[in-house]
């Protein structure tokens, strides 16, 4: 069990879209907060921000609103769940290049503001290599690569990480097998993706489970209901709470960054 002393910080991350990180970001939000942690969600992905439907609430608004000055920190920070709060990038508008020193300045300080002290931060990005995606994921203590057995999924993440490795040094990646047969395929793909990864570069990868396919999860997505809430344990939940656990043993274990100010600031990009 990790403490609440330091928040830790992970990213969902993908090299192509619809592998499931949103999904999964929501699923794990709720299996964190029930194994007590109090988690906030960053929803990064600012093309399709879309966190909050799972829960059956609508964010309260976004960051860029923040950022505009038209609503303080507290009006946008949403509760999705007890112990589930989340924070909306908002959809298509922010550019956060663009933003000014004074803009930047500005968003940092209410940022600070936020009320409560979070166990995990849990960052649901856009999928690819965008300078955004790069730039929230270059900042977490955990990045999390979902990859398929999808042909394009190895090719995708494969220049994700070769990206974050060679431009923002980043070394240890997670690794979760997405919509896979069952764990043995999932633990082929792991495989075949490190063997193409130790051929060309020099990170360590992780793996961190894989939850199969499962007709219920696209179904429940659909019904914008969390999967994890089904009455009765299914092989996808059971995997779920695997991959769950598995990170918050590991988030224990881990050296967390010197703080979530800190994270902010990679975030908003002034370090
Ligand atoms: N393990 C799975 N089994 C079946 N369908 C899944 C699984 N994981 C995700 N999906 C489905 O894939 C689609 C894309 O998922 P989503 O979380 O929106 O992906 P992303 O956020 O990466 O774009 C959704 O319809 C979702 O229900
Ligand atoms: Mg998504």
């Amino acid at each position: 069990m990790i403490s609440g002393k330091h928040t830790r910080t992970i990213s969902i991350t993908s090299g192509k879209g619809g592998v499931g990180k949103t999904t999964l970001t929501a699923n794990l939000a709720l299996t964190f907060a029930q194994a007590g942690q109090k988690i906030l969600i960053f929803d990064g992905d600012f093309g399709m921000a879309n966190v909050d439907i799972f829960f059956g609430v609508k964010a309260k608004g976004h960051l860029s609103e923040v950022l505009k000055g038209e609503k303080s920190i507290n009006d946008i920070l949403t509760e999705l769940y007890p112990n589930i709060y989340l924070i909306s990038g908002g959809s298509g508008v922010t550019d956060y290049n663009q933003m000014s020193a004074l803009e930047r300045k500005s968003m940092l300080e209410s940022l600070s503001e936020l009320p409560h002290r979070f166990d995990i931060v849990l960052i649901d990005t856009a999928p690819g290599i965008s300078d955004h995606v790069l730039h929230l994921n270059a900042s977490t203590d955990e990045i999390n690569v979902i990859l398929t057995p999808d042909p394009s999924s190895i090719a995708d993440s494969y220049a994700l990480i070769k990206i974050l490795h060679q431009t923002y040094k980043r070394t240890r990646f997670s690794i979760i097998c997405n919509q896979v047969r069952d764990d043995i395929e999932g633990r082929q793909l792991f495989l075949r993706f490190q063997d193409v990864c130790d051929r060309f570069l020099s990170v360590m990868l992780e793996y961190q489970g894989s939850v199969p396919f499962d007709a219920t999860i696209k179904k429940a997505s659909q019904q914008q209901k969390l999967f994890m809430r089904q009455e009765s344990a299914t092989v996808s939940t059971k995997a779920t709470q695997q991959v769950a656990n598995e990170m918050l043993q590991k988030l224990s274990r881990i050296e967390p960054n010197p703080g979530l100010q800190m994270f902010w600031e990679q975030v908003v990009g002034t370090a």
